[in-house]
């Protein structure tokens, strides 16, 4: 059975473009694939000065996961600082990176950009990115599209790690394949621009029904009447329902027709797409809301994860010791 692992931050409510995006293929994975589905949180510590928050997001990130639908009898989920081998591997690879795979890297720039403080760990993130990865073994990392150079830079480590430490016949890591989502693209947020929790522009699938509601009535469209013929492709409620139902649902091409035809309204779009996230999401948001109820149930969950990463990913390391001469 072909080995996944795959991470969130805990940098905030998790929105329908993380799950468009990423969960949705970790559940659908799971029935085939052997699991390992964790909560970056030294990663969003990079950004994160509120511990009271932090620890809110964290929790938040595995009640949705649950919600969701991973199963924890299926998929290990667990903790980043749970698994505290993760970090000494991150030291190992550290040594072996070049400084100018950090300098190259475009996540850096982009968030000291957006006023992100520039520290060290911001400019290592990468490295301990890779660490998360190869400590379990994996043969696929399923990421958005914005996480390919991280995949890259991990398979750049490992092979480094390989060529001082390791021998053709038995390397230490293996280079695992990025899975990117091509399906759903990238999920739009109500004003059009990408989704994502920093822009204040996400959907909720977990909002009550009348904010939900009213929040996907603000998505912004054109002034097109009822009677005009409607450009699917370029509209962004078409465009957030093709992410979620999946641009070859048959659900997406009978709105695509109704775009291209007199008679539908953008509040008809609109209310098409609420109707679908009710439907998409009915289960999970009553899934969410015992899940709330029941905070030793999580506290189980993270102990099983926690014990079944921290056996492979001991085993990993200390081979990635040995190898070294530690
Ligand atoms: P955000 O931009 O909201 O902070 P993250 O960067 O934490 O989201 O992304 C977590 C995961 O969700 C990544 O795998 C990312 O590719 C995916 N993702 C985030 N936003 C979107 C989106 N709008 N559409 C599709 N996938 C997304
Ligand atoms: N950088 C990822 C993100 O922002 C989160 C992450 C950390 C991750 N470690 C990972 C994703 C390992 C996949 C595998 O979304």
């Amino acid at each position: 059975m072909k080995r996944v692992l795959s991470g969130l931050q805990p940098s905030g409510q998790l929105h329908l473009g993380n799950y468009a995006g990423a969960i949705k293929q970790f559940v659908q994975l799971q029935d085939t694939h052997e699991m390992y589905v964790f909560v970056a949180s030294y990663h969003a510590l990079t950004s994160s000065r509120d511990p009271a928050q932090l620890r809110a997001n964290i929790r938040q990130v595995v009640v949705d996961y649950l919600a969701f639908g991973l199963d924890p009898d299926k998929t290990h989920i667990y903790l980043q600082q749970d698994v505290p081998a993760v970090t000494e591997l991150c030291w190992l690879l550290s040594c072996v990176c070049p400084k100018h795979l950090m300098d190259k890297a475009t996540s850096y720039k982009d968030k000291v950009a957006k006023g992100l403080p520039a520290s060290v760990g911001l400019y290592t993130y990468p490295i301990l990115q890779a660490a998360d990865i190869l400590s379990v073994d994996p043969d696929l990392v399923p990421v958005g599209e914005d996480q390919r150079q991280h995949i890259e830079i991990t398979r750049d480590l490992a092979a480094k790690f390989n060529h001082y430490f390791g021998t053709e016949a038995s390397p230490v890591f293996k280079l695992p394949d990025a899975m990117i989502q091509k399906e759903s693209g990238v999920v739009p947020g109500i004003d059009g621009q990408k989704m994502s929790k920093s822009y204040g522009n996400a959907l909720d699938p977990f909002m009550d029904e009348k904010p939900l509601r009213k929040r996907i009535m603000k998505i912004v469209t054109d002034s097109k009447g009822v009677d005009d013929v409607k450009d699917p492709a370029g509209c962004t409620v078409y465009q957030i329902f093709a992410g979620l139902a999946g641009g070859d649902d048959p659900r997406t091409a009978e709105l695509a027709e109704r775009y291209r035809k007199p008679g539908m309204g953008y509040g008809h779009a609109k209310q098409a797409l609420f109707e679908l996230i009710l439907d998409e999401f009915g289960e999970a948001r009553t899934r969410r809301a015992e899940l709330l109820a029941d905070t030793g149930y999580i506290d189980r969950v993270l102990r099983d994860g926690a014990a079944a990463a921290n056996e492979a990913v001991s085993a990993v390391v200390r081979r990635a010791r040995e190898a070294a001469g530690l």
